[in-house]
This record gives C-alpha cells, sequence and structure tokens, in this order.
C-alpha cells in the first residue's frame, strides 16, 4: 500500500497542466470524493495496526501535496482578481536622469551661436604660466591692471597661476594658427573674490577672438549684435559703453535692453533700461606681435562674457551661488523633458 503512495506522489511531480480544465481533473482524480485520496483513506480500515502510523503519514503527505498542486496551479490560469489588475494605461515610472546644468545649457546655447557665423571652440589648461595669462596679453609684471583680477597663484612658483579668464587660450591659439582666425573659448576661470549672490571664485566664461585683414569695430559692433538678438530676442538693442582693457583698445562694455522691463526701467536693470553682458574690444597691437601675428596686416576684435551672468539674466537667477550647489531641486527647473 505504502507503495501505492509512492506511485501517486511521482506521478504528482511530474503533472503539468496545459488548462484551467486539467487542473479540476488533478483535483477531482485525487481529491475528490471518488479520488485516489479517499480511495487510500476506505483501506485504512484494513492495515495492520503497527503499520497505521506509517501509513497514515503518508496518506496525509500525499494530501497535502495534492492540494498545495492545485492551488499552485489554479493561481496559474486565473485572472489576477479585480484589486491586482494592471492599469495599462499607466504612465511608466521612468527613473530619474538628470539633466543639462544651465551652465552648461547657457555655454551651449552661446556657442552654437557663434557657430553659426563662423566661431569654432578651443580649449586650454585652467592651470597656466604667467604669460600666458599676463604678459602676452599686455599685463607686463607690475602692471596695476593685474589687480583687475586677483589670481590664485601656485605657492611654490608664482609663475604658475588658475587661469583667471580664457584669454590664455587665445594667446596658445594665436601662437598655433595663423590668421584669419575665428575662436570661442569657453571654460572655468578663477579669481580671488569673497563668494556672494553676485561674485564667486570659480566662474565661467566664454571668449571670442576674431582676426583678419580689415577687421574694424564696426565687425565687432555687428557681430556682438548679432548674438544679443540670438540670446536674447530680436528686439533686443545693444549699448556700448569705453572701458579698459589692457590688451584691446579702444576697449568698450556691451550692455543689452532689459527685456523684463522693455528698458522701461525695473528692479533688474536697476532703472537704467539696460544689463552689462559683456567687454570687448580691438585686439591691441601688442598683444598680436606678442603672439606672433603681423600687426600692420590683419587687425582683429576680441571679446569675454561670464556664463553665469548671462544665465543669471537669461533665468532670472539671483543669486550666483545656486549654480555651484547643485541642489537637485534647483536643477530639476531647467530640466526640459519634465
Ligand atoms: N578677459 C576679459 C575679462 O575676463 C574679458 C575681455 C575679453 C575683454 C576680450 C575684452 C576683450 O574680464
Amino acid at each position: 500500500m505504502l507503495e501505492t503512495v509512492q506511485v501517486l506522489l511521482k506521478e504528482m511531480g511530474v503533472f503539468s497542466p496545459k488548462s484551467k480544465k486539467e487542473v479540476e481533473e488533478f483535483r477531482l482524480r485525487y481529491l475528490g470524493k471518488n479520488g485516489k485520496i479517499n480511495e487510500l483513506f476506505d483501506t485504512f480500515k484494513n492495515v495492520p495496526n503497527e503499520s497505521k502510523k506509517e501509513f497514515g503519514q503518508a496518506i496525509n503527505t500525499l494530501k497535502q501535496n495534492a492540494q498545495k498542486k492545485v492551488e499552485a496551479f489554479k493561481g496559474r490560469f486565473e485572472a489576477p482578481k479585480s484589486s491586482e489588475k494592471i492599469d495599462s494605461t499607466r504612465p511608466v515610472n521612468l527613473n530619474s536622469l538628470g539633466s543639462r546644468h544651465p551652465i552648461s545649457l547657457i555655454r551651449n546655447e552661446i556657442v552654437s551661436a557663434f557657430s553659426r557665423v563662423g566661431f569654432s571652440v578651443s580649449e586650454g589648461p585652467e592651470i597656466e604660466d604667467d604669460w600666458h595669462n599676463f604678459s602676452a596679453l599686455n599685463l607686463p609684471e607690475e602692471h596695476p591692471a593685474r589687480d583687475m583680477q586677483d589670481t590664485f597663484f601656485i605657492q611654490s612658483n608664482p609663475n604658475i597661476l588658475l587661469r583667471t579668464h580664457t584669454s590664455s587660450v587665445q594667446v596658445r591659439y594665436m601662437n598655433d594658427n595663423k590668421p584669419p582666425i575665428r575662436t570661442l573659448s569657453p571654460g572655468r576661470v578663477y579669481r580671488n573674490e569673497a563668494i556672494s549672490a553676485r561674485a564667486h571664485c570659480i566662474f565661467h566664461q566664454v571668449e571670442g577672438l576674431y582676426i583678419d585683414e580689415n577687421v574694424s569695430f564696426a565687425d565687432l559692433k555687428q557681430c556682438l549684435l548679432y548674438f544679443a538678438k540670438e540670446m536674447f530676442g530680436d528686439k533686443t538693442k545693444i549699448r556700448l559703453r569705453p572701458s579698459y582693457f589692457p590688451f584691446t583698445e579702444p576697449s568698450a562694455e556691451v550692455d543689452v535692453s532689459c527685456n523684463i522691463c522693455n528698458s522701461k526701467g525695473c528692479n533688474v536693470c536697476k532703472n537704467t533700461g539696460y544689463l552689462e553682458i559683456l567687454g570687448c574690444g580691438m585686439v591691441d597691437p601688442n598683444v598680436l606681435e606678442n603672439c606672433g601675428i603681423d600687426s600692420k596686416k590683419y587687425t582683429g576684435f576680441a571679446f569675454g562674457m561670464g556664463i553665469e551672468r548671462i544665465a543669471m539674466l537669461k533665468y532670472g537667477v539671483k543669486d550666483l551661488r545656486l549654480f555651484f550647489e547643485n541642489d537637485v531641486r534647483f536643477l530639476k527647473q531647467f530640466d526640459k523633458s519634465v
């Protein structure tokens, strides 16, 4: 009799139903009123007393096994209960992928505006020597204008410093390339400034350089007007104010019309109707000569702007430090995919 139990157990082991109907047949075959298990219980009275315990346990195991199988297989063919139904219209729970940093977005926008008029990107080291950052740019040692950019020097070697502007890349570019030159140098720069809502010791610049025969101040103005319109909208006007940079002569500072108040005056433009965005000028002939370019044959213009400043104006960000804190709640606002 124990053998019968063994055979039935084996039979159950290989059972693999293909439909709900087969599961029901299985249930009836083993657990039904006239099923195999009841049949075995019927023979129980004929079992000698000393074997009753062992036989009883075997049938119980068989019964439990059958019940477990029926439960498991039933689930396989049954539709999920209403509370578990899958809602196929629910939006997919996408993993958060992150987004571009606002500084990268603005950098890309600036680069793409200038690349449409023929500028290409050049890059250089952030750790520079004195020559490329200052001397070549008409800022010899002891020149008072060096104080305009408070510099981080390497203590053991005052000749090595963290670049204060990406004009250093332009020096390298002029050394390595012949005119015509139309290059754009985006990158990180460093100045020893107290950190506040308007200044940081690390920030980002894009500087541009255009050198060819007969390049005039009018070309500079037109190029920057084009850029201002691309960046801030078609109606944008620019205003040039005389300024001073050691590497350009003449030099100017450029303001764009405030598109928050339409130049009527507001607290962003401090009631002036204009916002300063960059410095520029005609490259000083000394700089061209320092970089091996014939200043009798060639002229050029240069300009430089802070990316943070443009981003603050474009996005209405009031505190520059937000760009460096990487608070995802701040960064998420620039994610175009949400
Ligand atoms: N290098 C200047 C700065 O960092 C910006 C500038 C570039 C001004 C080119 C004029 C011409 O302040």
